[in-house]
């Protein structure tokens, strides 16, 4: 607020719905009545607009509103800026990162493998890429599996014997899938095959830790090396999916096999 001294009217004034006593400026007291209203120049400005004065008063409030008004905008002016700066700056990973993905061509058909497609995720994401038009070779370890999934009668599955710990029937895997496509190209090979033994560390028998290390890892190795002479065939567009998981990034008390396994698993892929 300005400082107009009011010692020149020998009168009491109301400044801002303040009593002035002749000789006092209205910025001593609007300080006291600042603090008393917790400081809000906002609520000043109103106030002394509201006033009815006259003569050198009027012009000294129409002064002190102003001054309360470019100091109500310039805080305005700064807050605003300040959220325009914080919202770019959390836009921008986004931002990098779409600009600087790299694409890749989406085959709408072509052979797909997929590990582990007797239950769960496997089994579903299978389905789908069927009836998607992919002509999609499961894995299953049992003739009843197989059997359940030819059942499903979903056109373009085929169920393939297949365990992905043992190297042999991973290759098997690839001379089966090679023959069925005749030419076809492999577009994609699903590596969802997964096993876990929730255990304590303490009563974890380390034979049951490396077979979670088999399937979820070095099957993951394994699969992904004996396939990609196919998916290099097909080239650009050919893709690897791996099912990491959270524990991949965050483990539980019980999980040290599952969650040692996935976090290598995550290191593979790109998000
Ligand atoms: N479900 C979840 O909430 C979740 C969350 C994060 C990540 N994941 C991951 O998603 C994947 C699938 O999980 P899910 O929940 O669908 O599990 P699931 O229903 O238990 O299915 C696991 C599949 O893997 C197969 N499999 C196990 N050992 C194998 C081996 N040695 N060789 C070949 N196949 C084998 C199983 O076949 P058999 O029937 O013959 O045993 C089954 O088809 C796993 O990698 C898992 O870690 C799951």
């Amino acid at each position: 607020m300005h400082g107009a001294r009011l010692g020149a009217q020998p009168c009491t004034v109301r400044f801002a719905g303040i009593s002035l006593a002749p000789g006092e400026s209205h910025r001593e007291r609007g300080k006291t009545e600042q603090q008393h209203w917790g400081g809000c120049r906002g609520y000043v400005r109103e106030k002394a607009a509201r006033t009815t004065i006259s003569g050198d008063y009027a012009a000294a409030t129409r002064a002190a509103a102003a001054d309360a008004d470019a100091a109500c905008c310039c805080a305005m002016g700064w807050a605003a800026l300040l959220a325009v700066a914080v919202a770019v700056l959390a836009a921008l990973p986004t931002a990098l990162e779409m600009l600087l993905a790299r694409s890749f061509p989406v085959h709408r058909s072509g052979g797909v493998f997929v590990t582990g497609a007797s239950s769960g995720i496997g089994r579903h994401a299978a389905v789908e890429l069927a009836r998607s038009g992919y002509r999609v070779f499961g894995t299953v370890r049992k003739e009843a599996d197989a059997d359940a999934l030819r059942a499903l009668g979903v056109e373009n599955l085929e169920p393939v014997i297949c365990d992905v710990a043992d190297t042999a029937a991973v290759a098997q895997a690839v001379a089966a899938v090679t023959a069925a496509l005749a030419g076809e190209p492999l577009v994609a090979i699903v590596n969802n095959a997964g096993i876990s033994n929730d255990l304590p560390l303490e009563i974890q028998p380390l034979a049951s830790v490396r077979q979670v290390f088999d399937v979820n890892y070095f099957g993951v190795l394994d699969v992904t090396q004996q396939f990609l002479p196919l998916l290099r065939k097909t080239g650009p567009g050919a893709r690897i999916v791996t099912i990491g998981s959270l524990a991949g990034t965050i483990s539980a008390p019980g999980t040290v096999a599952y969650s040692g396994t996935k976090v290598p698993v995550c290191t593979l892929c790109t998000r």
